[in-house]
């Protein structure tokens, strides 16, 4: 039997009684500890074993802890983020994280942390260490909820935090509270997440993730992309692209094209095949094609293999090198080439009359001469890339810009006498025209058709017209040049196209002091001018589609303003001249003789629905009344010289990449570029001088297209976001279209006027614009960047109106292109843009500023357009020169063969 040491009395009492009298042990803990505190660092000891043992467990104690943590942080706050950061460390280490922990934190947080943002530091603490049962903890007892959804954690998200650290328990019960419906997250919180779960490759993140973005969101499409280009993970894409099936998201053509092409640049056969097994039906049509080139071109040989089992067809006929129709064995009468203008620099200021003809030069007589000049400054081909003129692989750049290069607006021109042979008697010829060659194709006569002819004139202006000479420019477009590459989209980028080619028309014209006027005839009365309406003569799918109609000629000398006169009897007398026309046997060269097609039942509605049916007016012919007419802006134009206005024509160009580190643009260079996008500014005080063109080609006043500008390099003005009102003011001073914003108190910028020029958002937009517009850095890098927004409600998407909308910004494209091209800049439209997040970074509020409205984004705008200005790269691939070098040397009067 072992020996048993005789127990001291102390003991004894200690182990005998279950409620200890020690008196010590008595007092309150926090006292106790104190004492045991004392009692160590002094080593003094207590005499009895269980006294220690007791203090021991007095000291472990969430109690004493919390009390030692908050003493030794010297600050509550302090102490509950040291002892979460060591639960972390506990389960990093890899052991079972420390059980008692939680109950420290908790002893701290009741004891209260009253600092709110106290509170959100101790919450993302807790996320970014993993610390599960704290975060839940959190969420259950000390409001949790409110802390992810208040502004000041949404800086620094906890959700990020954690799925940064790779805790994907946290991430996921975190994600658990959201609803889609009503997110406690911002928007940009959970795309922050999306990104980082995308760079730490955790899949089971990413789809859990997905379902809760909003609707239109792009940053999927992104983060497809960086999986794909960046991660080169083939299992990262295909969880991406099956979320997103899930979630019923479309990921944006562009970008899933994009990388398709940029994986298959890099050979990875994997990436691609996943791309394609999963995605082959969305990317844009002829994205293949062009990847197997490139694919084939570097030597990729595996990728293009691959690909090629995907191609179902070949498209070997729209490339840009085709730049016109042609009419198979039609006459042709060859224009005289004008001698290319010389870069002369001219004033600033003696541009007013050419911005208000007439001045003082007499409009140029109608001749072939003047007309062959009408057409070389605005729809002619200027220059070649990719080598010169008959070069194999060059291809034809034109005045008139287009997207793509594909250039689907043809013209034709229809008059009295403009040939030789008809300039007796009585015929009224219908001629295409033909820019690769400078020529005109004759497309129909009308043998008798003088009569009405002269009727014609006499609607416009009662009769001067018909005595100084008039034609009339037709505007079609063959939506299958733009949509068997873009899809949909394409048919937007046709309108653009037009308005692009309406400006440049306009210009011309007045170089030659002529109008040039926009005319109200029925779609159906322009087709049949032209010959659109003949379905025997066009391949099936190639059709033209009747744009617009354009009274061009010289104006009458005294400067009075041009009206129309009753568009009844004009549409009358075109309709029954249209019945004259003999179209031949002729038609249009086939574009894709393999017969590919592309079906896109919305084009053809929206074609369909915005046609021009009767001559009602629609709420775009009104013009609002009491409108205020702004002083004279002369002062505004610079002092120095600038390129003169032939030349900027020829040597205009999209800049494929903008220059960086050139310097701001001056301010009033900056104040006369958008001066020019305003119709009613008037930079001369002459009582006559017609609105400024291109905008007098409108016969109306109504504007309703706007420009914000991210304004990102200009001299004086500080950078951000700026709203243009273009439309002229009326009797209340406020513009309608600032309703429409949210961003409180857009402030008017004073030293703009008489532009309306508001700053809606100070701050750097350069890096966004790029983003927004499908990642162009040319959006990025210029001086300064705009989209284009008009108000469309909804009940004129399915009009005319919808159609001019477009216009308006192409019309408003050209001028910018023309006067950066003046002032020594350059610019590039931009039909690629993602409009919901422009719309939502623009801060359009989705109403209808009266407080109603759909709340889609954009509400009752549309983003049309994206621009951008700057100081362009030289291109080494294109070729100045004389563009007809070749053209010149052969017999022009010979049908055109066009393949
Ligand atoms: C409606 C439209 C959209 C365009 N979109 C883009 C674009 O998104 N990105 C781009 O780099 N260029 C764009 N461009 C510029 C065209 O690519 C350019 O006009 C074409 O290649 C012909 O070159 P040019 O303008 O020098 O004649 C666009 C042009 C137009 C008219």
């Amino acid at each position: 039997m072992p020996c048993q040491r005789k127990k001291s009395e102390f003991e004894s009492k200690v182990q005998s009684t279950s409620t200890w009298s020690f008196p010590l042990l008595n007092l309150p803990a926090e006292l106790i500890i104190h004492v045991g505190h004392f009692a160590t660092s002094t080593r003094l000891g207590f005499p009895t074993g269980a006294l220690n043992k007791h203090l021991v467990t007095l000291f472990g104690s969430a109690t004493s802890i919390a009390t030692r943590a908050e003493n030794y942080h010297a600050s509550r706050v302090g102490a509950v983020l040291g002892e979460i950061r060591r639960l972390g460390a506990v389960g990093k280490a890899g052991s079972t994280p420390d059980s008692g922990r939680p109950k420290v934190i908790k002893t701290l947080l009741d004891r209260g942390i009253p600092d709110h943002e106290d509170l959100d530091r101790i919450f993302r603490q807790a996320a970014q260490s993993g610390a599960l049962q704290i975060v839940q903890m959190m969420v259950q007892d000390y409001g949790g909820i409110q802390l992810i959804s208040s502004q000041p954690i949404r800086q620094e998200n906890p959700l990020a935090k954690a799925i940064k650290e790779r805790h994907d328990a946290v991430a996921l019960y975190l994600l658990s509270l959201n609803h889609r419906e009503d997110s406690l997250y911002a928007p940009e919180d959970l795309e922050s997440a999306l990104r980082v779960a995308v760079a730490k490759d955790a899949k089971v993140l990413v789809q859990a993730l997905v379902p809760h973005l909003a609707p239109f969101s792009i940053v999927l499409s992104q983060c497809l992309f960086s999986a794909a280009v960046t991660k080169r993970s083939p299992s990262l894409v295909e969880a991406i692209i099956s979320s997103a099936r899930t979630a019923n998201y479309t990921l944006h053509p562009d970008c899933i094209g994009d990388a398709l092409k940029r994986v298959s640049v890099h050979g990875n056969v994997a990436v691609v095949k996943v791309l394609m097994e999963n995605l082959k039906d969305d990317f844009m049509p002829g994205t293949l094609d062009r990847v197997i080139g490139i694919a084939e071109v570097l030597g990729r040989g595996e990728v293009a293999k691959l690909l090629k089992k995907y191609l179902q067809c070949e498209l070997t006929t729209t490339s840009p090198s085709i730049i016109s129709t042609g009419f198979k064995n039609a006459r042709v009468l060859p224009l005289p080439f004008p001698s290319e203008p010389d870069a002369t620099p001219v004033p600033a200021s003696s541009l007013i009359p050419f911005y208000h003809p007439p001045h003082s030069k007499a409009p140029a007589p109608l001749t072939i001469t003047t007309l062959s000049e009408l057409l070389f400054y605005s729809l002619s081909v200027s220059a070649w890339k990719n080598g010169g003129p008959g070069d194999k692989g060059a291809y034809a750049l034109r005045c008139n810009p287009s997207s793509g290069n594909l250039h689907p607006v043809e013209c034709y021109v229809i008059g009295k006498g403009l040939d030789a042979a008809a300039t007796v008697g009585n015929v009224v010829g219908v001629w295409h025209y033909a820019p690769d060659d400078h020529v005109l194709e004759e497309r129909g006569t009308a043998k008798e058709g003088a009569e009405l002819w002269t009727k014609v004139g006499q609607t416009l202006d009662g009769g001067p017209h018909a005595e100084h000479g008039l034609i009339l420019c037709a505007l079609t477009s063959v939506t299958f040049r733009e949509v068997w590459k873009y899809g949909i989209r394409g048919w937007r980028y046709c309108q653009l196209d037009v308005g692009h080619a309406i400006a440049c028309l306009s210009l011309s014209a007045s170089l030659l002091g002529w109008s040039c006027r926009l005319l109200h005839a029925r779609s159906l009365t322009i087709g049949n001018l032209v010959g659109a309406h003949l379905p025997d003569q066009f391949v099936r799918g190639e059709e033209e589609e009747p744009c617009c109609l354009l009274a061009i000629g010289p104006r009458q000398v005294s400067g009075t303003k041009v009206t129309i006169g009753s568009e009844q009897d004009l549409d009358s007398a075109l309709a029954e001249l249209a019945t004259l026309v003999d179209f031949g046997n002729t038609g249009p060269t086939e574009l894709s003789p393999t017969g590919v097609r592309w079906s896109y039942p919305q084009i053809e509605v929206v074609s369909k629905l915005t046609q021009r049916e009767d001559l009602t007016t629609d709420p775009g012919d009104l013009s609002p009344a009491g409108l205020i007419q702004p002083p004279p802006i002369v002062s505004t134009l610079e002092s120095q010289t600038i390129l003169n206005p032939q030349s900027a024509i020829r040597i205009r160009r999209s800049t494929t990449e903008m220059s960086t580190g050139d310097g701001a643009l001056p301010l009033s260079t900056f104040h006369s570029l958008l001066a020019r996008t305003v119709p009613h500014l008037a930079w001369s005080a002459e009582p006559d001088a017609e609105r400024q063109q291109p905008w007098s080609v409108l016969s109306d006043d109504f504007v309703d297209v706007h420009l914000v500008i991210a304004v990102h390099e200009v001299e004086g003005l500080a950078k951000g976001l700026y709203l243009l009102v273009r439309s002229p003011l009326q009797s209340s001073d406020t513009p309608s279209v600032l309703k429409h914003f949210l961003h409180a108190n857009p402030t008017l910028v004073a030293n703009a006027a008489p532009l309306q020029l508001y700053l809606i958002k100070e701050g750097y937009f350069a890096r966004v614009m790029g983003g927004l517009s499908c990642m162009q850095d040319i959006a990025r890098d210029g001086h300064f960047s705009l989209a284009m927004i008009g108000r469309v409600p909804s009940d004129e998407v399915g009009t005319p109106r919808y159609r001019r909308v477009f216009w308006e910004a192409g019309m408003l494209g050209q001028v910018l292109y023309h006067e950066a091209t003046m002032r020594g800049g350059s610019a590039t439209g931009i039909g690629c843009y993602f409009d919901d997040a422009v719309a939502g970074v623009a801060g359009l509020n989705g109403g209808d500023g009266e407080g109603t409205g759909s709340g889609a984004l954009g509400g009752e705008f549309q983003v049309l357009y994206h621009f951008s200005v700057g100081v362009s790269r030289e291109d080494e691939r294109v070729r100045r020169g004389d563009p007809y070098s070749v053209v010149k040397g052969m017999d022009r009067t010979a049908p055109r063969q066009t393949a």
